[in-house]
């Protein structure tokens, strides 16, 4: 089969499409013959391996232990493990996999995988697993957003953003993102009431006022996020300078929330999203309900993953960057 591979960590160059064994499939495991997949920050950080932090917590030290690249994706069941009772053969799917999602097939652990949307493309479907369950977890699972909340999404024209601000209107929030200028009429269009140009204002323009803040972008210092929250509110620090700080990658943030929270009235939490198929089922009811729809920026095809991937990289993209198979 052909897939995305790569034998050392480094910029996109060390990408490379070669014909390679299918992976065989595990007993709880699902052999998915791919049909689109998408671009997300660890397909990045676990190509170049950095921040360096990767390469400590068992990814591989010297080069990536796994050559395929690309985490989420949406398919069609090829082959299932003896002990798999959810899947059968040809049904379509979507989730996450261990093996590289930029390749004609992937295996996924049974319990990383749900029914893809009825409504859906595999293009939006493979855009929804990695971003929309780190938005849902964010907004909903330790946001606790429910109706009348003010609700700020920093970063929300990006790939988690996008999914933040629908997940979140859904839930009865008033919902203001923060984005850049030329992506106001996008965000606006995913639901958002208001809208902050980080590029001209910054987030603390209204003062104390937010019941809830999601911060998937930027390095702001918590100081200034909190000027923002109420006395009682939640900050949810997701993520944001993933490529910018060698060692830790923005990660020395969300790792010190949880100690200033002890301090202050306000409540501060660091988001480690948990991958599953419970998460992907509330993401489905969601999606065939009309309430979330993944919004894709660019599609490429699969010989092209390295340029979707320095298109993301690049830091703008309105949505996700999906590759298709
Ligand atoms: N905690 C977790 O479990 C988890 C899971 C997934 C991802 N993440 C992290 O979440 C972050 C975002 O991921 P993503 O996939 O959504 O990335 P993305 O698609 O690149 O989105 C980031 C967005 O942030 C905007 N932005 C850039 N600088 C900004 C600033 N200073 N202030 C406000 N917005 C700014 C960019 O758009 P414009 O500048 O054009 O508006 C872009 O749309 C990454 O750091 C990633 O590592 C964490």
């Amino acid at each position: 089969m052909k897939a995305i591979v790569q034998d050392v960590y480094g910029p996109v160059d060390v990408l490379e499409l070669r014909d390679v064994d299918r992976p065989p499939a595990g007993d709880d495991e699902v052999l998915v013959e791919v049909r689109a997949a998408a671009v997300d920050a660890g397909v990045w950080i676990l190509m170049s391996g950095r921040p360096y932090l990767v390469r400590l917590i068992g990814f591989g030290l010297r080069k990536p232990k796994v050559a395929g690249r690309g985490r989420d994706l949406a398919g069609v069941v090829a082959a299932t493990g003896a002990r798999v009772t959810r899947f059968k053969v040809g049904d379509e799917v979507y989730g996450t996999c261990e093996t590289g999602s930029f390749a004609e097939f992937a295996v996924a652990p049974e319990r990383q995988l749900a029914p893809k949307p009825a409504n859906l493309s595999f293009e939006q479907a493979a855009a929804v697993p990695v971003s929309g369950v780190t938005a849902l977890q964010g907004i909903r699972d330790l946001g606790g957003v429910r109706a009348g909340r003010r609700v700020m999404v920093i970063g929300a024209a990006g790939g988690v953003g996008s999914f933040a601000v629908q997940i979140a209107k859904a839930l009865g929030g008033r919902v203001t993102g923060v984005c850049s200028g030329a992506k106001a009429d996008m965000v606006r269009s995913l639901g958002a009431d208001d809208v902050i140009d980080y590029t001209r204002e910054e987030v603390d323009r209204d003062g104390p006022r937010y019941d809830v803040i999601l911060d998937m972008a930027g390095d702001r210092p918590l100081s200034l996020l909190r000027r923002a929250l109420t006395p009682r509110g939640t900050l949810v620090v997701g993520g944001g300078g993933y490529n910018k700080a060698p060692l830790l990658g923005g990660f020395q943030r969300a790792l010190r929330t949880p100690l200033v929270s002890k301090f202050v009235s306000q409540n501060l939490r660091g988001l480690t999203a948990k991958e599953g198929f419970e998460p992907l089922e509330d993401l489905t009811r969601l999606i065939e309900s009309g309430s979330v729809t993944p919004a894709v920026d660019r599609t490429y095809p699969l010989a092209d993953a390295p340029a979707a991937i320095r298109h993301f990289a690049e830091g703008h993209p309105a949505g996700k960057v999906v590759v298709t198979v």
